[in-house]
């Protein structure tokens, strides 16, 4: 029997209704597993500033850190809300976790499961991973702001591209697609304007690739990316891009991927030196906060790409085709949040 110490960060809005079918649904397929998860749940988020001012206290920090994985909703307050006017809970709170846990592969898989509406009338066979760098590049946070407030005002953004952030996060990239059948891989990027950062990335992508001749090997502009993700999703097997290509291209891939509420991530630290964190690729929703009309799904498939990186790949699997099979039949029934944690665990198959 083993204990897997688990940290949960249900966040806020739709965050803590989709973890909790995460959890009900991660309870289930590992039942008589052997395996038990042995929870702590961290209050962090907007509602927990608003109420302390507090964002991400250094030794909550140091807590997480001594937990094998991290299972995180969702963050972000209601907009507009005075209270959070000098908050930034998305920097402090969520990139401050990836950055410091060095959470370099953020891993965000596209399948479109059978039965499943896409955006797309005929989008094919997809199954495509897109590998977004998570600690560097336009998210750094490097760059001012002069003047505010004034004509004068003058802003700067700088993207941080180091070449021991990109060969790490393009070497797991090669890595996957290694182990994928159709052993593709498309690095996306914006080298005819962003010169300095397209040469770097060009230079280590060049140079891992000629230690994978058997991965063939292409490279799309971000622009023309957006264009063949919508013609033709199935041309991609793994895509490596960085931190903000990576961020506009899932939110796409998870509207071709049968809805944003299907789309699951591992912010991944392969070395293990840090605790890896799991989340929907989805936001708060303050649209839809409180009325269970969340889809837990990709809460759920986050939990499963959890359990994978623990070593747990059965267990994954069993959740995932309990998914598999409850979209087969789901079409377009309106479902509360906890009705659809319910179908899920209902086609967990028994063990
Ligand atoms: P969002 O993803 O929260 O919502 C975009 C749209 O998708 C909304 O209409 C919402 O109702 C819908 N949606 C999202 N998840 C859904 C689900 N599971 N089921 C059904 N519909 C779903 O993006 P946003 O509105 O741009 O951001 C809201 C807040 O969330 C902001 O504060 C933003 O910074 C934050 N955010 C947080 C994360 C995170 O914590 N990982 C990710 C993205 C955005
Ligand atoms: C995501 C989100 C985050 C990002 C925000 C909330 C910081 O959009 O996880 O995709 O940009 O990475
Ligand atoms: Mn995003």
């Amino acid at each position: 029997s083993r204990t897997v110490k688990l940290a949960v960060i249900p966040g806020d809005g739709i965050g803590p209704e989709v973890i909790e079918q995460a959890n009900r649904v991660l309870d289930a397929v590992l039942l008589g597993s052997g395996v038990s998860l042995e929870r702590t749940e961290f209050a962090l988020g907007a509602a927990r500033y608003l109420a302390t001012g507090e964002t991400l206290p250094a030794e909550e920090q140091a807590e997480l850190a001594r937990h094998d994985a991290i299972l995180f909703g969702a963050v972000g307050g209601v907009p507009g809300d005075p209270g959070l006017k000098d908050a930034n809970i998305e920097r402090g709170l969520l990139l401050k976790l990836r950055f410091d846990f060095e959470h370099y592969a953020n891993v965000r898989p596209c399948t479109l499961f059978p039965g499943t509406a896409s955006t797309l009338a005929d989008p094919g066979e997809v199954d495509f991973v897109v590998v977004r760098e998570g600690t560097e590049g336009p998210y750094a946070g490097n760059g001012g702001r002069l003047r505010p407030g004034t004509p004068a005002e003058i802003s700067t953004e700088v993207s941080v591209n180091t070449a021991f952030g990109i060969e790490r996060v393009v070497r797991y990239a090669f890595e996957l697609a290694s182990r994928r059948p159709r052993k593709r891989l498309t690095w996306v990027h914006k080298t005819n304007v962003l010169i300095h950062a397209g040469a770097t990335w060009q230079r280590v992508v060049e140079a891992v690739a000629a230690e994978h001749p058997d991965i063939a090997v292409d490279y799309l502009h971000v622009d023309a990316a957006t264009i063949f993700m919508v013609q033709d999703p199935t041309r991609f097997d793994v895509i490596v891009t960085d931190n903000l290509f990576g961020d506009i291209l899932t939110d796409l891939a998870g509207a071709i991927g049968g809805g944003i509420g299907l789309a699951a991530s591992g912010n991944i630290n392969p070395d293990g030196a840090f605790p890896s964190m799991f989340e929907p690729v989805h936001g708060s929703a303050p649209d839809i906060a409180g009325q269970q009309k969340a889809d837990p799904t990709a809460a759920i498939l986050s939990a499963a790409l959890m359990l994978d990186h623990l070593g747990l790949e059965a267990e994954a699997g069993r959740v995932r085709s309990a998914v598999r099979d409850d979209l087969a039949v789901r079409g377009s029934e309106r479902r509360s949040t906890t009705e659809t944690g319910d179908a899920v665990i209902a086609r967990i198959p028994p063990r």
